[in-house]
């Protein structure tokens, strides 16, 4: 098969992503296997954003989300208000078809008041790129907004003050899927204590979205993890297809 640039800048994301491509024989080496079978490449990328909705409806969500990205900048609903240097209320495109939870701000995210924006994040921005997409392409959050004292885990009392938030970004992003990465934001978003290598690979859905949509969701490692246990990418790297999946099938 010949070597499309396509197939060559989706290598070389795998390559970031540190996942091992392997090449079955009678294949070229240009032509990595794992890449071939259905990969986005330029001419099947993500569709755009929905037109669903008016274009009035979305300027609405907008702003609806900047508002409550102030409420939230001056929030002391839990203890939390008192470590942080800054909120971290979420970025990306208010339209994004797939929203990505993480579970709390950390060290650089809490002094530039924006997620993943550290390694762990370095890490998700290679991941997305392997699926064809990028930060802008989606809307990325974390369960709570401000960051937990030496990066504890947030505790119960503080994910349920914090969830409201979260219910709201989701019902005015309205997106087709939700990523959730780590066991923390997995936990919480689906009410489970299930260790999160069961419920990766699994199908859950997202029922509580204002006007009654099941948001699919798809449970991965967290990037903080896969880079302290790398064997476990490759893994990841199938739940991301599968978020591209829903994305494709989804109207
Ligand atoms: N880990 C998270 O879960 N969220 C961030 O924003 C950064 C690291
Ligand atoms: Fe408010 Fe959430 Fe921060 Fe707690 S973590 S103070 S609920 S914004």
């Amino acid at each position: 098969m010949a070597e499309t640039a396509g197939e060559s800048r989706r290598y070389r994301y795998l390559r970031a992503m540190q996942v091992d491509v392997w090449i079955s024989r009678g294949h070229s080496p240009q032509a990595p296997v794992a890449v071939a079978v259905g990969e986005p490449d330029s001419t099947d990328a993500v569709a755009p954003p929905a037109k669903d909705d008016s274009d009035a409806a979305a300027i609405a969500a907008g702003t609806a989300l900047a508002e409550l990205e102030v409420v939230v900048s001056g929030c002391r609903r839990c203890e939390l208000q008192i470590g942080r240097t800054r909120t971290v209320f979420g970025t990306g495109d208010t339209r994004a078809r797939c929203m990505i939870i993480g579970e709390a701000p950390g060290a650089e995210e809490d002094a530039r008041g924006e997620p993943f924006v550290g390694r762990a994040g370095q890490l998700l921005n290679a991941m997305l790129r392997a699926i064809g997409m990028s930060r802008e392409d989606v809307y990325i959050t974390n369960i709570v907004k401000c960051r937990p004292p030496k990066n504890r885990d947030p505790k119960p009392e503080e994910m349920a003050a914090c969830s409201p938030y979260l219910g709201h970004q989701i019902s005015l992003v309205k997106p087709r899927v939700i990523l959730a990465v780590g066991r923390v934001a997995a936990q919480h978003l689906l009410g489970s204590a299930t260790p999160i290598g069961r419920m990766r690979g699994q199908s859950y859905f997202y029922e509580k979205c204002d006007g009654g949509a099941r948001i699919p969701i798809v449970v991965t490692y967290h990037p903080a993890y896969l880079l302290r246990s790398p064997l476990e990418k490759r893994k990841s790297w199938e739940d991301l297809r599968r978020v591209r999946q829903l994305l494709e099938s989804s109207p």
